[in-house]
């Protein structure tokens, strides 16, 4: 029997609660990962870890806001007492679409919106990296994946403050790349196409109303929660030993045209 791809490592899921984070952390699990599942959401956080453990894994959950300090520093803590080291690092959580905050171009997004997005989408991986990272170290190593976007890719009449924070990410993630490789710790991003979650559900809800071919992407359907959590989980696996400060675009083709 093939061995477990993740067998003994821990994990840290960011924004674990739902979508992407919530797909990754059940196929995680299966492959043998310890699942710490973070969300701001407690209740959803804890119905992921709990759906992790009905399923024969091992999870916890710990409820924390990826842009505050203190958050990140008792995520880590709680970790390693759980735990007892730190493997991958996935930083998923993020804010869009559906979100009060705005998602429009720069002359209508408000001062403080555009704060708040690039704290929660890009200030988290500087907090849960400054603090992640010595632990890697400690332990000889790990994986850190951000989840980036094809709005860092391409520019797009709104989500200005989104698409600063995800472009802002790929050039972190390949300065951290080259700084940690030596320690053994690899950083790379994802950037998801558009893929069917709550967070884009107030974009895209219209169109599978419609019940046409999703003609944005060659492929011609929304991305699912699943097609992004295979890419994790080869990035997560010693599998990609070899891989570090690259971006993965998982987007049905969208940015091949
Ligand atoms: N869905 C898409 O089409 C798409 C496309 C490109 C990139 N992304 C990125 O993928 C990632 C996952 O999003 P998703 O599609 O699963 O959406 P989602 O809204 O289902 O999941 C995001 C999760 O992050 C959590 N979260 C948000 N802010 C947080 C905070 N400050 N602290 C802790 N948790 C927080 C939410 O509660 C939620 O559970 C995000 O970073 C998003 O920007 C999504």
């Amino acid at each position: 029997m093939a061995e477990l791809r993740l067998k003994n490592k821990v994990a840290i899921i960011t924004g674990a609660g739902g979508g992407q984070g919530r797909a990754a952390a059940l196929l995680f699990a299966r492959e043998g990962a310890k699942i710490v599942a973070s969300d701001w959401k407690a209740e959803s956080g804890e119905q992921t870890a709990a759906q992790v453990r009905d399923a024969g894994g091992k999870a916890i959950h710990i409820a924390a806001d990826v842009s505050a300090s203190a958050d990140v520093r008792r995520v880590i803590d709680e970790a390693l007492q759980s735990y007892g080291r730190i493997d991958v690092l996935y930083n998923n959580a993020g804010v869009g679409y559906s979100s009060s905050l705005s998602m429009r171009d720069i002359l209508k997004t408000p001062e403080e919106d555009w704060d708040r997005v690039l704290a929660i989408n890009l200030k988290s991986v500087f907090l849960t990296c400054k603090y992640a990272i010595p632990e890697m170290i400690r332990t000889g190593g790990g994986s850190i994946i951000n989840t980036s976007s094809i709005a860092a890719l391409i520019g797009g009449e709104d989500a200005h403050a989104y698409t600063a924070a995800k472009g802002g990410m790929i050039s972190l993630s390949r300065a951290l790349a080259v700084e940690f490789g030596p320690k053994n710790i690899r950083v790379n991003c994802i950037c998801p196409g558009v893929i069917d979650t709550p967070m884009v559900e107030p974009v895209v809800g219209p169109l599978k109303n419609a019940n046409r071919p999703f003609r944005f992407s060659p492929i011609q359907r929304l991305g699912t929660p699943d097609d992004i959590a295979y890419c994790a989980l080869y990035l997560a696996s010693d599998e990609s030993s070899f891989v570090t400060g690259a971006v993965f675009v998982i987007d049905g083709g969208v940015t091949a045209r």
